[in-house]
C-alpha cells in the first residue's frame, strides 16, 4: 500500500495521525487447542462438508503434526489435501507452485485453507489464497520496482495459521516475506487481505522443535517486541486522508506498547529454559504467548531498521532469518537506535530484568546491549556476529548497506532514527563480532 510519510495527497489536509486502530485475526491460545481447529473453521463460516488445503512441508510431516492435524480435519468431516512442499523463506516461484497445485486440484480455490509450520509454511498459505484469490502471479503484488505493485482486492476464503515455532508472527501479520532470486533480494507483499482469518496457538506442537531453531524464532519474537516498542508513534504520521489508506505498519499505540512491555519479559524470562529444556511445556507455553504479543505490537506497530538490514544478509547468504535478526540487533535495534529515545531503552533495559538503579538512561541502553549479548551467548547456539553466522566481512558491508537502502524503503521509514547509507554501513560493521567466539 503506497504510503509516504512527507506527502499528503492534498497539501490543506496535513495534520497528525489522530486515529489508531487494530486489526488481528481470531485467536485460540493453549495447550490442545488445535484440536478446536474444526470448531474454528466452522465458526469462520466452513460448510461441514467443505474441501480444504493443509499447506506445510515435510518436516512437519516427519514431526507427525500434519498427520494429526489432518486426521484432526477429516474426523470433522471436511476432505483435507495436504501441500507439503512449502520451502524455506519461499521464492516467488515457490508461490506460484503452490497455486498451481490449488488450480490443478480444484476449479477455482479450496473452500478454506490451513498454514501450519513455521514463518515459510504460513507466508505460503497466505501468499497462495492471495494469488488464488485475486489471480495472476505473485509478482503483480510486490511492490515496484521488483513487482508491479497492484494491490490485492479480495481476501478469498477463510484462511486459520497454526504455528509451530514460536517466533515469526506472520500468524498476526498482514505480510508475506517472498524472496525474489533472480534479483537477489527479499520483498514483502503487504495487504490487510493478506491476513488470515484466525491463528490457533497450542504450545504442544512446539516441543518438538530443536535448540537451534527455538533459539532463532526466540529472537526473531524479541526483535518484534523490542523494534514495535521503540518505533516511531502513530501520531508523529501524517493522517490518513482516508481511513482505508493507513499504512499496515502504522506506529506504536498505547495497545501495541501494552503487549510489547508484557513480550519483552515473557520472552526474555523464559527462553533459557525452552532452549535448554525443550520439554518444558510451561517455558514452550510462555514463549509462544511472548511470540504472538511480540507479533501483536511488532508487526501492526512496525518492523524497523534491523528487519530492514536482515533481509539483504540472508538472501545473499542464505542465513535464516530468526539468527540474522539476533546478530544485527545488538547494532541497530539496541545500538542505534537507542540515541533516538534513551528513556524508552532504558525502560526496554528493566524489562530485561537490568538493575538500572542510578543509571543514566544512556547508561541503561548500553546496559541492555550488554544484557542481551549475554543472553544469545548463554543459550549456546547462536553466531557471535555477521563473520561467523554467514563469513562477512569488513568488505562487503558496501554492498550490504546499498542493497539495504535500496530495496528496504519500506522499513526503513519507520525507524525512529534517520539512517543513511553510511551509518548502515557502520553498523554492519558493528554486528561483524558481538562477541569473541
Ligand atoms: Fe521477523
Amino acid at each position: 500500500m503506497p504510503y509516504d510519510r512527507s506527502v499528503s495527497a492534498d497539501p490543506h489536509e496535513l495534520a497528525a495521525e489522530s486515529v489508531w486502530h487494530i486489526d488481528v485475526p481470531e485467536i485460540r491460545f493453549g495447550s490442545h487447542a488445535v484440536d478446536e481447529l474444526a470448531f474454528q473453521l466452522r465458526d469462520l463460516g466452513v460448510d461441514a462438508d467443505a474441501r480444504g488445503l493443509v499447506v506445510t512441508d515435510d518436516d512437519l510431516v516427519a514431526a507427525g503434526h500434519a498427520d494429526r492435524v489432518g486426521s484432526h480435519l477429516a474426523d470433522a468431516g471436511f476432505a483435507v489435501d495436504v501441500y507439503d512442499d512449502s520451502e524455506r523463506e519461499p521464492s516467488v516461484e515457490a508461490i506460484e507452485a503452490c497455486a498451481a497445485f490449488v488450480r490443478d486440484e480444484t476449479d477455482d480455490g479450496y473452500d478454506f485453507y490451513v498454514g501450519l509450520g513455521g514463518g515459510s509454511c504460513m507466508d505460503t498459505a497466505k501468499a497462495t489464497r492471495a494469488v488464488v484469490a485475486n489471480g495472476g502471479s505473485p509478482l503483480d503484488y510486490v511492490a515496484e520496482p521488483t513487482g508491479s505493485g497492484e494491490p490485492l482486492t479480495a481476501s478469498g476464503p477463510p484462511l486459520v495459521l497454526v504455528p509451530t515455532t514460536a517466533g515469526t508472527g506472520s500468524e498476526i501479520s498482514p505480510v508475506a516475506i517472498l524472496s525474489v532470486p533472480a534479483e537477489e533480494i527479499k520483498e514483502g507483499i503487504s495487504s490487510y487481505h493478506l491476513r488470515a482469518d484466525a491463528a490457533v496457538l497450542d504450545p504442544t506442537l512446539t516441543t518438538t522443535l530443536s535448540p537451534e531453531l527455538t533459539a532463532r524464532t526466540a529472537m526473531d519474537a524479541l526483535g518484534h517486541a523490542i523494534e514495535g516498542y521503540t518505533t516511531h508513534a502513530y501520531d508523529s504520521l501524517l493522517r490518513a486522508t482516508d481511513p482505508g489508506t493507513r499504512p499496515v505498519y502504522a506506529g506504536r499505540t498505547p495497545l501495541t506498547e501494552l503487549f510489547s512491555r508484557r513480550a519483552i519479559g515473557l520472552l526474555s524470562g523464559h527462553v533459557r529454559r525452552a532452549v535448554h529444556n525443550g520439554d518444558d511445556l510451561e517455558a514452550r507455553e510462555n514463549m509462544l504467548l511472548g511470540a504472538l504479543f511480540g507479533a501483536i505490537s511488532g508487526l501492526t506497530a512496525g518492523a524497523s531498521l534491523c528487519h530492514a538490514m536482515a533481509y539483504p544478509v540472508s538472501n545473499r547468504y542464505h542465513t535464516r532469518h530468526g539468527e540474522t535478526i539476533a546478530v544485527l540487533t545488538p547494532a541497530s535495534t539496541i545500538g542505534y537506535n537507542a540515541a533516538s529515545d534513551p528513556g524508552r531503552f532504558a525502560e526496554v533495559a528493566e524489562l530485561f530484568g537490568v538493575e538500572t538503579t542510578g543509571m543514566a538512561d544512556h547508561e541503561a541502553a548500553e546496559a541492555l546491549r550488554d544484557e542481551y549479548v549475554q543472553l544469545q551467548r548463554d543459550l549456546n547456539v547462536l553466531p557471535s556476529g555477521l563473520a561467523e553466522l554467514a563469513g562477512v566481512t569488513a568488505d562487503d558491508v558496501d554492498w550490504l548497506a546499498a542493497r539495504t537502502v535500496d530495496s528496504q524503503e519500506r522499513l526503513l521509514r519507520c525507524n525512529p532514527r534517520p539512517v543513511t547509507e553510511d551509518d548502515v554501513r557502520e553498523i554492519y560493521l558493528d554486528a561483524l563480532y558481538n562477541w569473541e567466539a
